[in-house]
């Protein structure tokens, strides 16, 4: 008798240390932890996004722009890509649309070529005697006809970023000074709109916000610029029904500036884009360790609740978009930001920038540099193209706020499906050695329609469990379970559920196919992945 007690003790103790405790597991790889984890997902959508979330760009830099001794650009700058480039054509096509937006460092020195001005329409000139390293160069009408023509076959929603230095001055204090000449730019807009070219949005300046890059504006000039060119695009839109949407400032967030700069623009200005390069230069030694560090990804938040608090303090009705993210400046790292372990940094970035709000997210680049969602050089899709495209068919505009508990290492976000009225929940796991299965519960969980609203409240705080309530509707989920290849996280070669993702040789992006798991069984997270989990049977009513 007293030994069975004792049995039944031992085997309970076991059963609950299966349960409740992580343990070893011997595999070939060495030892991997296994953990429980917990996803608690809140019904009530806390932030929305556009619908096309996603967005890359294309830069002006010419290839012997070059850091630390390497020459990154290639062929990638607007003015030399091979827009015949099937496989360019159909990462484009597989998003219809992807934003696409046009700008970068020199584009406050590039002049548009127009008939009425008689120079030379001559290319960038490198000289390190020129205020950011070039000389102006020139926009060809012929080419800009070209990209026009590529981006509406492709199925691209262009932002051009316009060239805000034009007519100052820069000052023996290294800031910009007097107005914007706006001449050159409305030749180009004019053409542009008498031609019949779809443009989403014009954007004014690149990193010329607080601080500046190279140089900078005084906000309250940067303001009456906008003002400027607000009426430009009132003026030559005249009668379209959709206008174009005018950004600005395109430059790194800073309070102070970005507070005047708002405030002075109350009806002139519907977005407003910042660039993200939290990790430091591309030549630092710690990149993956931040990457791999949650505290830092969290820190990265920084920008996006700033911005976010400044814009519900004011009385303009402009949004925010991330306009530029590479991660690392100076055009990123080889095998490091054009690899697997960048989807960690890159994927989580849109899962926050979205929890604050963040209508739209412009990665650099879509080619071009170190971080390229395509290779420079074979235009073949690195491993964050696919987490993009992913993401841009997966995850729906409603932002669901989402916790986890079990451990540090596992970043969680989670949004309304895309294609069901269910929610999708993105898992990334930075550590290497640990297994996590996850839990998914969720607030106000409602499998057979809608609760009432009397309902909802005396169940807000009954939590429903996945395992016990979802599978009365539906079996099944869907995951798309993301890892490197052989385990490498600097692997360019990404494997959606154990298959290697890579285009055919008639250069079509491969279809991303889920596999389907009983919702009875957690969540299974393997060691350095990223999961996305489509569950079409919880009912939310933000998802309805
Ligand atoms: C869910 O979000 C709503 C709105 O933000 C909030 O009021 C509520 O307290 C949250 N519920 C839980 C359980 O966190
Ligand atoms: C791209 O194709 C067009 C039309 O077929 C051709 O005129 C042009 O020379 C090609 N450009 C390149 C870079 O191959
Ligand atoms: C702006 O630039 C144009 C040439 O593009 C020039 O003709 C014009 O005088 C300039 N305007 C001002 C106010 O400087
Ligand atoms: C796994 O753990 C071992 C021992 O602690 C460590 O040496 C190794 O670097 C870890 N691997 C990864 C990928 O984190
Ligand atoms: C490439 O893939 C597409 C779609 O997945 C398919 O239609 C096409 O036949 C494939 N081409 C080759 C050469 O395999
Ligand atoms: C997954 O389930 C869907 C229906 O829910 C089905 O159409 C599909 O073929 C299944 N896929 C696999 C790999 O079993």
């Amino acid at each position: 008798m007293g030994c069975s007690v004792l049995n039944l003790l031992f085997w309970c103790l076991i059963f609950w240390l299966f349960c409740h405790s992580s343990h070893k597991v011997d595999s070939q790889t060495g030892n991997v932890d296994v953990v429980q984890g917990s996803v608690f997902v809140n019904g009530t959508a806390a932030a929305k996004t556009d619908d096309d979330f996603i967005c890359a760009t294309l830069d002006w830099w010419p290839p012997d722009k070059c850091d630390y001794g390497t020459c990154s650009w290639g062929s990638a700058s607007l003015l030399n890509l091979d827009l015949n480039n099937t496989i360019l054509f159909n990462a484009i096509k597989a998003f219809s649309p992807l934003k696409i937006r046009l700008g970068g460092t020199l584009q406050d020195k590039v002049i548009y070529e127009s008939k009425n001005d008689h120079q030379p329409c001559s290319p960038f000139v490198k000289n390190s005697e020129e205020l950011l390293g070039f000389s102006q160069g020139c926009l060809p009408m012929s080419r800009w006809d070209e990209l026009n023509v590529f981006f509406k076959n492709a199925g691209a929603a262009v932002v051009f970023g316009l060239n805000a230095l034009n007519g100052r001055k820069i000052g023996s204090d290294g800031s910009a000074g007097g107005a914007w000449n706006s001449t050159n730019a409305e030749s180009l807009m004019r053409y542009t709109v008498n031609k019949g070219y779809t443009i989403h949005g014009w954007e004014l300046g690149n990193e010329l916000s607080g601080g500046g890059v190279g140089t900078r504006v005084a906000a309250d000039q940067y303001a009456s610029d906008i003002i400027s060119l607000q009426h430009i695009v009132d003026n030559i839109y005249t009668g379209f029904e959709v206008k174009p949407l005018v950004l600005a400032p395109g430059g790194f967030f800073d309070e102070n500036w970005f507070s005047e700069f708002i405030d002075k623009t109350p009806e002139s200005l519907q977005v407003v884009s910042h660039h993200i390069y939290n990790l430091g230069p591309g030549v630092d030694d710690h990149l993956i360790d931040k990457i791999l560090n949650p505290s830092y990804l969290t820190s990265g938040s920084q920008p996006f609740s700033g911005l976010q608090r400044i814009l519900q303090n004011s009385a303009s009705s402009a949004v925010s978009w991330v306009g530029e993210a590479g991660g690392a400046y100076n055009s990123g790292r080889n095998l490091v930001t054009n690899a697997f372990v960048f989807s960690f940094w890159y994927l989580d970035q849109l899962g926050m920038a979205s929890v604050y709000n963040t209508k739209t997210y412009c990665r650099q680049t879509l080619i071009g540099g170190n971080y390229g969602l395509l290779n420079t050089n074979s235009y073949v899709p690195n491993p964050d193209y696919y987490s993009a495209l992913l993401w841009h068919r997966l995850m729906g505009s409603n932002v669901l706020s989402t916790s986890f508990s079990g451990t540090t290492k596992i970043r969680a976000y989670t949004h309304c499906s895309k294609s069901s009225q269910g929610i999708t929940v993105l898992l990334i796991n930075l550590d290497g050695n640990t297994t996590v299965k996850v839990q998914v519960s969720t607030e106000n969980a409602a499998s057979h329609g809608a609760l009432t609203i009397k309902q909802q409240q005396t169940q807000k705080t009954k939590f429903a469990r996945m395992s016990r309530d979802y599978k009365v509707d539906g079996k099944t989920r869907e995951e798309y379970h993301l890892t490197a290849k052989d385990g490498d996280i600097h692997s360019q070669t990404m494997l959606l559920n154990g298959k290697i993702l890579t285009v055919n040789s008639s250069g079509e992006i491969p279809p991303l196919e889920p596999i389907n798991v009983s919702m009875q069984d957690p969540i299974n997270v393997a060691p350095f992945s990223i999961v996305f989990v489509d569950i079409p049977s919880v009912g939310l009513p933000a998802c309805a």
